[in-house]
């Protein structure tokens, strides 16, 4: 058996628990932490992410007193633990003597300690310690019937990407091996603009807040390269903990913001996927968008399943304003994560900080004690979690529908001097997501160049920098008999942020039957008529080559022009946005693309609001439907059901108070 199939042998159902930080408070209270996991259902908690200073206090003296005691503890008390390799936040003891290892802004001011994660990634220094650390902790604990998971670092890409002389120099060899020679880096850089010329890598800086404007490949490149220090550090301590103890799964919790690390050559480092998500209860849209975010994290390594590492049990203490998760919400918050394939609900935090930056952060158990309705919510999913054994390890069928993500792009995308600031990738990707999203249709995220024959549907939300060989990918799908929707600033560039001459969208002409003449970006929060609706951030000047005009511009200088278009190409069909339509609109469009493709949702006729996903147990589908509305449903299904929560006899409705959860499984 593999290492994930023992964690999950071990586990026996959907993990609850959440981050456990004993060493800040004193040793009578971890007993009754201990009596509370229990009541609460608790069976892993991350332990010791920021113990560095307390297990390292001088360089190379060892302290794990504390640790022991709070690992046998919750060994005894039957719950496991995802132990930290205590690397994400130095003492300071360590900058006290190696300075040099706190990151520099792209400003060149350096960042001080005081906070967390204040490292620079390529430093020596911090590297030599860090993987120092973590072998100590894998000697100390391998075989401590407490470990279950190796927890490594945490959240990768959290702070800025450093710019000081020693990542500077790291770079300069990392552009060493991707560039044999320094005419290469000129070439791919475009160099011969504005006297950028290198006539030596060694003259070569991070993009250090430039006078306007940066070379943008270069600033790709440095986003390539920051990611790649940053998994670099992730594998050092990795090896060591394989080396140890070569039977625990090894993982780490990637950030909400999903941007900063290229995440396909993360994923297959990764023994499982772990993730944090914090959707801001002030959006009515945090459902939606986190729902993007679960389907990226399931499609990373193929499907399985992933872990939710980190949730808030009510609010954050770092937007400007946190709102609570009202009744209801965290449970139905958590359900929607493991409707997406989680295998794993968790929080930040398991005891509310009584000091410190994240005190008004909530907690499993508040300030007030475990009294109030927070605790109240979490002890009764636990129980309710537990309950559901055959959810843990279960599958979610293999999506119809695919959308394409890719790093560079996206860093490529977000770089200044372009027709308009308002085309951000997430946006992009909402946009597109939402409506599958709204009418419950499930949909894996892939790269460019992925295998895209399972699929009916392919959506690019924006692929502005992309290879000839991912282009032909997409070309050979449509050709090959796929229906693929694409978005508009498609297929501008190569990787290296050159554009793609001929005429846009360069590589996608053919498979589009169009050419775009101009860009026709729209003021901020401007609208343009479309034939029905509205058009909102852009649009362009598309001349067709093949394809039909399906809508038009009907408003201002483009008046009459194509908007939304439609080519037969080969055995398959390119759909092209020329626009971003508006909400009403691109979810018409995007059901009318879908529903061509023969793409159908996971329940039929669900009234808005509501969503359904299925995971494929050994007893067959287990539907999972949740009212995201504030009042309650009643639901029509399209066979009789049986409600596996509250045990409800088969019927084909099922009634859903206000954010309420069913868990259905079919009568015969
Ligand atoms: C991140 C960190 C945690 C904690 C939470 C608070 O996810 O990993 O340590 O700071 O944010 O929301």
């Amino acid at each position: 058996m593999n290492r994930i199939g023992r964690l999950r042998d071990r586990l026996g159902r959907i993990a609850y628990g959440g981050d456990y930080n004993p060493e800040q408070w004193p040793e009578p209270v971890w007993e009754e932490d201990l009596r509370l996991m229990k009541e609460a259902g608790v069976d892993l908690v991350s332990v010791g992410i920021f113990s560095w200073a307390t297990v390292e206090p001088e360089p190379g003296t060892y302290t794990f007193g504390t640790l022991d005691r709070v690992l046998d503890l919750l060994a005894d008390g039957g719950v496991a633990a995802c132990l930290a390799t205590m690397t994400a936040s130095p003492p300071p003891w360590l900058t006290a003597r190696h300075p040099e290892i706190l990151p520099t802004g792209a400003d060149g001011a350096r960042m001080w300690p005081g906070g967390r994660q204040h490292y620079c990634p390529s430093s020596p220094v911090y590297r030599e310690h860090a993987v120092r650390l973590a072998e100590r902790i894998a000697d100390r604990y391998a075989g401590h019937p407490a470990l279950a998971l190796w927890h490594v670092g945490n959240e990768y890409g959290n702070v800025a990407p450093c710019h000081c002389d020693v990542s500077a120099d790291a770079f300069r060899h990392w552009l060493r091996e991707r560039y044999d020679s320094v005419d290469a880096l000129g070439d791919a850089w475009s160099t011969t603009f504005w006297s950028q010329r290198y006539s030596s890598f060694d003259e070569v800086l991070p993009p250090r807040s430039p006078a306007p404007f940066a070379n943008p490949a270069h600033a790709v490149d440095y986003a390539r390269f920051s990611s790649d220090e940053l998994l670099a550090c992730y594998l050092l301590e990795k090896e060591v903990l394989r080396r140890v103890t070569p039977d625990v799964p090894v993982t780490t919790n990637f950030p909400p913001s999903l941007r900063p690390a290229d995440l396909w050559t993360w994923a297959p480092h990764l023994d499982v996927v772990a993730y944090d998500a914090y959707p801001d209860p002030h959006d009515p849209a945090a459902d939606a968008k986190v729902a993007f975010s679960y389907d990226v994290m399931r499609s990373l390594r193929g499907g399985q399943p992933w872990l939710l590492m980190e949730q808030a049990p009510s609010a954050v203490n770092w937007r400007a304003r946190n709102a609570p998760k009202p009744a209801g919400a965290m449970r139905l918050w958590s359900w929607q994560a493991v409707a997406h394939g989680a295998d794993a609900v968790m929080f930040f935090q398991w005891r509310q900080s009584r000091g410190g930056a994240e005190k008004f952060h909530s907690a499993m158990v508040p300030h007030g004690g475990p009294t109030g309705r927070v605790f109240e919510e979490v002890r009764e999913l636990g129980r309710e979690l537990a309950a559901q054994p055959a959810l843990a390890g279960a599958r979610a069928p293999r999506a119809d529908v695919a959308m394409v993500l890719d790093w560079p792009s996206w860093w490529a995308l977000e770089q200044d001097a372009h027709p308009s600031a308002d085309v951000r990738f997430l946006d992009a990707a909402w946009a597109h997501h939402g409506p599958l999203y709204d009418a419950s249709v499930a949909c894996d995220v892939v790269g460019p160049d992925a295998d895209l024959s399972p699929y009916r549907l392919v959506v690019v939300p924006n692929l502005y920098l992309v290879a000839e060989e991912a282009a032909r990918n997409l070309e050979r799908y449509v050709e090959g008999g796929g229906t693929l929707v694409m978005s508009f600033f498609s297929g501008i560039v190569d990787p290296h942020d050159r554009v793609h001459l001929g005429g846009y969208p360069g590589p996608f002409r053919r498979m589009l039957g169009l050419r775009v003449e101009e860009f026709w970006p729209l003021p901020e929060s401007g609208r343009i008529g479309l034939s029905q609706g509205t058009g909102t951030v852009w649009s362009e000047e598309v001349i067709l080559e093949g394809a039909e005009a399906v809508e038009h511009f009907t408003t201002g200088d483009l008046a009459g022009r194509p908007a939304v278009t439609r080519h037969r190409y080969g055995r398959g069909t390119a759909w092209y946005l020329a626009t971003r339509p508006d909400p009403v609109t691109m979810r018409g469009l995007v059901d009318r693309v879908r529903e061509g493709a023969g793409v159908r949702p996971v329940l039929p006729g669900l009234p808005g609001g509501v969503q359904a996903r299925a995971r494929v147990t050994g007893d067959g589908p287990c539907y999972i439907v949740l009212n995201h509305r504030a009042t309650p449903v009643t639901v029509h299904l399209p066979a009789p059901m049986r409600g596996l929560l509250d045990g409800a006899d088969a019927a084909d409705t099922v009634h859903l108070p206000p954010r309420g959860v069913a868990l259905l499984r079919s009568a015969d």
